[in-house]
C-alpha cells in the first residue's frame, strides 16, 4: 500500500545536493527513472524536476525493511528516501549534474507505485507525437520539456518584470467578448441567458488595451490568453498567449525603444544570451525586395534580384507577358549548386507551383562557361549573359526565376530561399537575428472579398506623409505599423492607433464599411473616443514563439503544457467533445448537421 508523507520533509532536490553536502543525511522524493538489483545492491536512479540522483540500498545499511521494499521499486514509482551523502565508491558519471555523489540509504517509503508506462518515460524515446500527446502528463516528465516550461516561466517573469519597472500596469481583460469582423475565425461561446446570442473568445486584448488607454491608465500590460480558429501550423495554436501592451502620448520610435530593451532584458535573464542594441530595421517594401518576406530570416543571404529591366522585351514570352501584365521577374543565384540534380529542381519546381507559380524558370552556369536552362532556346546569347550578369551568377551557380504579379514572384522566392537554405546548411543555428520590420502597407488587397482589408487592424495609423493618398490610392499608403521579427519568424507586432474620427472615417471608407455598420461594430470604440482618447500605440509578442525559439523548440506544441493538435483536438481530453442534450437544450442550441 502506498504510504503517505506522515511528518517525513523533502531536505533538497535532486540536484540541489554536491560534493559540499557529503556526510549531511538528506530527504529526496521523486520517481524511479530506473532500478538496478544487483543482487546484494539496488542502484535507483531518482528523478524530480531539478534531474536525477543515484541512491544506493545495502541491506546491512538500510535495514530488512527498506531493503525489501527497494527491491519493490519499478520505473514511475514515487519514493522518498532519506540517508546519507557520500562520494561516489565507483567512477564519476559525468552525464548528470550529480555525478560524483551518491546517497545511501538508511530507509525509503513507496508514496504511490506506477503501471508500466505506454512508452520509456523521462528520455528521448522516438515515441510518435500523437502518443505522447494522448499521456501528456508522462511526456511532461522529460527533462527537456520540463526545462522549455521552467523557460517560458523565466521569460514570462523577466517581462512581468521589467514592464512593471517600466511603469507598466496589469490589468486583466475579458475572455467573454463581443465577435467583432475583420482578422481570423471567432471561437464562439453560446449565452443560455440570451437564447440565439454568442460571445466571442479574444483573438487579442485590442480594443480593451485601447479602452484603457481612454480610461487614462497610461501604459498597460498583460500576458493574455488568445484564441483564433485558424488553420494550424508548427508556429501557431488556436489558444495562445500573448504578452500584450499599450502605451498613451507615444509614436514608433518610444514603443520600439521600450521593446529593444525589454528584449535586451529578457534575453540577457533568461538564456543569458547578449542582443545589441539598437535592433536593425527594415522597411517592409525593402524585407520584400530583398527575401520575399516580411519576415526575413537574415541569418543568411540569398536574396532576391529584380531582373525585370534586364529581361524586358526578351524573346522568352513568360518574362515578357508577366512585365506586360504589371508583374515582375526576380531570381536567387544559388552558389556553387549548377550540378543539382534534375529530380532536385523538378521539386523545387512543384514546390514553387504549390505557392502559386506557374512554373519556375531556371538556368545552370556550368563550368565551361555553357548554360543549362528551361529558357535559353528563348533567348540570344547576349539576352543570356546581361541576365546572368545582374544575377550576379559565376560558373558553378544555378539561377532560378520567378515571374508573375508581385506578390506571387515574392511568395515563391521567398519560400524557395527559405528551403533552400535549410536544404543547403547555409543557415547558422546559433544566431538570434532580431530584426523590426517597419512602415507596413496600411492594406492589402482580397481578391477573395474583394476589397482592401486592413493589414493590421483597422485601427492602425496611416503614416502622416500618406494620409493624402487614402481615398485615391490605398494600395500605396504605409501605416505605423511594425512587426518584430526573430530568425524569420514573426515574434510580435503592433502599430500607432488611430484616435482621430475624420481619419477613422476614411479607413472604414476604404474597407468597404459604411459609417452606419463601422458604428454597429465598434460602436463602444467609437463612442469612448468621443470623450477624449490619447493618441496611443501597442505591441503584442507571441510568448509561445518566443520562448519556442529562446529553446530552440522546432514546434509551438514543446512549449505549451497542454497543446492541441493539427486539427486543434486535445488527444489527451479528447477536447472538443459531444455534450449531453440537456446543456444543448438549456442554451436553445440544435444541431444541424454532424459528421459521420
Ligand atoms: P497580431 O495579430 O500580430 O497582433 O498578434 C501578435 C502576435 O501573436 C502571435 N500569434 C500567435 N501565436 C501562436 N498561435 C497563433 N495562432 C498566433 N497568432 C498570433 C504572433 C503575433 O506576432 N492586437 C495586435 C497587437 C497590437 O497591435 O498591439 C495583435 O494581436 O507572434
Ligand atoms: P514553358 O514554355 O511554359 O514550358 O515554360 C518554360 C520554362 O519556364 C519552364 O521551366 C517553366 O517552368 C518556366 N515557367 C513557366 N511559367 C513561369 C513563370 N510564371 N515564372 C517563371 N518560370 C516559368
Amino acid at each position: 500500500m502506498a504510504e503517505s508523507m506522515q511528518g517525513l520533509h523533502r531536505t533538497h532536490r535532486c540536484t540541489e545536493l554536491t560534493g559540499a553536502n557529503v556526510g549531511e543525511t538528506v530527504t529526496v522524493m521523486g520517481w524511479v527513472q530506473k532500478q538496478r538489483n544487483k543482487g546484494g545492491v539496488i542502484f535507483v536512479d531518482l528523478r524530480d524536476r531539478s534531474g536525477i540522483l543515484q541512491i544506493i540500498f545495502e541491506e546491512d545499511e538500510c535495514g530488512t525493511e527498506a531493503f525489501e521494499k527497494a527491491t519493490k521499486m519499478r520505473s514511475e514509482f514515487v519514493v522518498a528516501v532519506t540517508g546519507k551523502v557520500t562520494k561516489r565508491a565507483g567512477s564519476a558519471n559525468e552525464n548528470l549534474a550529480t555525478g560524483d555523489i551518491e546517497v545511501r540509504a538508511e530507509s525509503c517509503r513507496i508514496l504511490s507505485e506506477s503501471e508500466t508506462p505506454p512508452f520509456p518515460v523521462g528520455v528521448e524515446s522516438g515515441t510518435k507525437e500523437d502518443i505522447r500527446l494522448k499521456y501528456r502528463y508522462l511526456d511532461l516528465r522529460n527533462p527537456e520539456l520540463q526545462q522549455k516550461l521552467i523557460l517560458r516561466s523565466k521569460i514570462a517573469t523577466s517581462m512581468r518584470n521589467y514592464m512593471a519597472k517600466e511603469g507598466f500596469i496589469e490589468i486583466e481583460t475579458p475572455t467573454l467578448c463581443i465577435s467583432t469582423p475583420e482578422g481570423a475565425r471567432d471561437y464562439l461561446v453560446p449565452s443560455r441567458v440570451h437564447p440565439g446570442n454568442f460571445y466571442a473568445l479574444p483573438q487579442s486584448p485590442q480594443l480593451y488595451k485601447q479602452l484603457l488607454m481612454c480610461s487614462g491608465f497610461d501604459r498597460y500590460f498583460q500576458i493574455a490568453r488568445c484564441y483564433r480558429d485558424e488553420d494550424l501550423r508548427a508556429d501557431r495554436q488556436p489558444e495562445f498567449t500573448q504578452a500584450d501592451m499599450e502605451f498613451s502620448f507615444v509614436d514608433v520610435e518610444d514603443v520600439l525603444d521600450v521593446n529593444e530593451k525589454l528584449i535586451q532584458t529578457v534575453c540577457k535573464e533568461t538564456v543569458g544570451m547578449d542582443v545589441k542594441l539598437p535592433l536593425p530595421r527594415m522597411k517592409w517594401i525593402d524585407a520584400m525586395n530583398r527575401y520575399g518576406s516580411d519576415k526575413p530570416d537574415t541569418r543568411f543571404g540569398m536574396e532576391l534580384t529584380d531582373v525585370s529591366e534586364v529581361v524586358k522585351g526578351c524573346g522568352f514570352g513568360v518574362f515578357t507577358s508577366a512585365l506586360e501584365n504589371g508583374g515582375s521577374v526576380r531570381g536567387l543565384c544559388v552558389k556553387g549548386e549548377a550540378g543539382m540534380p534534375r529530380k532536385k529542381i523538378d521539386a523545387l519546381v512543384d514546390m514553387a507551383k504549390g505557392s502559386g507559380a506557374k512554373g519556375l524558370a531556371y538556368l545552370a552556369v556550368q563550368e565551361d562557361g555553357t548554360f543549362k536552362s528551361s529558357f535559353a532556346k528563348f533567348m540570344t546569347e547576349e539576352e543570356l549573359q546581361a541576365l546572368v550578369a545582374a544575377m550576379g551568377g559565376k560558373k558553378g551557380d544555378l539561377l532560378l526565376f520567378a515571374a508573375d504579379k508581385n506578390a506571387i514572384v515574392w511568395k515563391v522566392l521567398g519560400q524557395l530561399r527559405l528551403e533552400l537554405g535549410a536544404q543547403l546548411g547555409l543557415i547558422d543555428e546559433n544566431k538570434f537575428n532580431f530584426l523590426w520590420v517597419v512602415e507596413f502597407p496600411l492594406f492589402e488587397w482580397s481578391d477573395e472579398e474583394n476589397r482592401f482589408m486592413a493589414m493590421h487592424h483597422p485601427f492602425t495609423m496611416p503614416m502622416e506623409e500618406d494620409w493624402h493618398m487614402i481615398d485615391t490610392d490605398p494600395g500605396a499608403v504605409r501605416a505605423k505599423a511594425y512587426d518584430i521579427v526573430l530568425n524569420g519568424v514573426e515574434l510580435g507586432g503592433g502599430s500607432v492607433r488611430i484616435h482621430q474620427d475624420d481619419i477613422q472615417e476614411k479607413m472604414f471608407e476604404a474597407l468597404g464599411f459604411t459609417k452606419e455598420r463601422a458604428w454597429e461594430q465598434f460602436n463602444f470604440l467609437l463612442t469612448a473616443f468621443k470623450y477624449g482618447v490619447p493618441p496611443h500605440a501597442g505591441l503584442a509578442y507571441g510568448l509561445d514563439r518566443f520562448v519556442m525559439l529562446l529553446s530552440k523548440a522546432d514546434s509551438i506544441r514543446e512549449v505549451i503544457a497542454f497543446p492541441k493538435n493539427k486539427d486543434a483536438t486535445c488527444l489527451m481530453t479528447s477536447a472538443p467533445g459531444t455534450v449531453d442534450q440537456k446543456q444543448l437544450d438549456e442554451l436553445s442550441i440544435a444541431i444541424a448537421k454532424t459528421e459521420e
